[in-house]
């Protein structure tokens, strides 16, 4: 994938803010596990509001040269002006909607998106004063009715946590422009090799590093990627005062996950291609939801928005899921039934809708509406990772049998 006058995705992966350590001549980074900085002092001060764009590191919270380094690298990935790293993906988003929004302003929100994040909306963010409505995303016109004149903030993700529905990306920035709102997107899921949400239109993009971005299930981290004016604002804002800093290690970890992002993602792709044409086939599975089959009922969108459909598909049983869950959690030997996503092992959970709907954000209704129309009730949600399809395929296929 390349963008005129750059270079290559994958170039500027490996490259980007790893220079040579003038200092020691390393060519791979050091990492710098310091707290603080020896600074000239006409060049800072005591205070997070003397900081500007020219200040050099002084306290970690503040920056360091690792997270400074990994944010060089996000932003060019994500073609955004700058980038601002955060312990985890919650404490980016947590940190990107309360350092945005004041009390009094109107946050409109997917009906379905990471229970994390339909949790904060549901059950701290009316604690203050932010109003919160819900709407199905893949709706425009519900979108549209759910501004209102305080609206500030549109949040959505694509493909979004569970049920991996698409938000069309260029069209509800439009929507948002029109009322003077901003648009978010959390692109966790299809990361910058498949979608490019600033380049259609969003202000503001966030990640959970932990995820893709890292690849290997071994750092916590998250992103916000924006304007440099946004960005600037944040750090001295929220990073700062609510203190949600990466550490450098993890930095200097996702770092370098970073540098094997495209092949692994083309890599995720291929084999969960394969893995769901096999589920598709399978006598007990009743209904499989991947972004690159012409079975997903927007599927359209997937190839206009996506040029790599990721790893993460989800199916349904025709037997009950509670009982496959069991039998798949005593049986699976290359899969592992555990939560999270976009490492190099393949990954499996169940999910109940009660459960779900426990999480989720359902003032509306619409999320129950949601999930059934869209991915049935009760599905398995798999992250596929980089072992051998066909290695995943028989494990599936021993596991379902009785
Ligand atoms: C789409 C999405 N966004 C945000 C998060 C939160 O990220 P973290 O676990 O790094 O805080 C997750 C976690 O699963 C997620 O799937």
């Amino acid at each position: 994938m390349s963008v005129p006058g750059k270079k290559a995705f994958s170039t500027r992966s490996i490259h980007t803010g790893e220079p040579v350590d003038p200092t020691t001549q390393a060519v791979e980074p050091s990492l710098v596990l310091s707290t603080n900085f020896v600074f000239d002092p006409d060049a800072a001060g005591f205070s997070a509001e003397t900081l500007d764009e020219k200040t050099p590191n002084v306290y970690a919270r503040w920056s360091t040269p690792n997270e400074r380094s990994l944010e060089e690298k996000l932003a060019d990935l994500e073609d955004g002006e700058d980038a601002l790293c955060f312990a985890s993906g919650m404490g980016a988003i947590s940190a990107l909607i309360l350092g945005t929004l004041r009390s009094g302003d109107h946050l409109v929100l997917s009906d379905v998106c990471y229970a994390g994040v339909a949790e904060l909306a549901r059950n701290t963010l009316p604690d203050f004063g932010i109003e919160v409505t819900t709407a199905n995303f893949s709706d425009l016109d519900a979108v549209a009715a759910a501004i209102r004149p305080n609206t500030k903030l549109l949040w959505a993700e694509t493909p979004c946590n569970p049920i991996l529905r698409l938000t069309n990306i260029a069209a509800i920035a439009e929507i948002a422009h029109a009322a003077g709102a901003q648009f978010g997107v959390d692109s966790t899921m299809a990361t910058p090799v498949a979608t490019k949400p600033l380049a259609l239109g969003a202000d503001l993009v966030a990640h959970s590093l932990t995820k893709y971005l890292n690849g290997h299930g071994d750092a916590l981290g998250g992103a916000v990627i924006g304007r440099k004016q946004a960005m600037a604002q944040l750090r001295q804002g929220a990073l700062i005062h609510f203190g949600g800093a990466l550490s450098p290690f993890n930095a200097w970890l996702i770092r370098r996950g970073l540098h094997t992002l495209e092949l692994r993602m083309k890599a995720h792709e291929a084999s969960a291609r394969r893995v769901a044409l096999y589920l598709e086939s399978h006598p007990a599975i009743k209904r499989v939801i991947y972004p690159g089959l012409p079975s997903h009922p927007q599927y359209a969108l997937a190839q206009r928005q996506m040029s790599n459909f990721s790893g993460m598909l989800t199916f349904q049983t025709k037997e009950d899921g509670a009982e496959v869950a069991r039998r798949l959690y005593r049986k699976l030997q290359v899969f592992t039934y555990a939560v999270s996503l976009g490492k190099q092992r393949s990954l499996l959970f169940y999910i109940p809708t009660a459960d779900i709907l426990k999480s989720s954000f359902t003032l509306q209704g619409t999320a129950l509406q949601s999930y059934r129309d869209f991915a049935g009730d009760g599905i398995f949600r798999v992250s596929i990772g980089l072992e051998a399809p066909e290695d995943l395929c028989a494990d599936l296929d021993q596991a379902l049998s009785q």
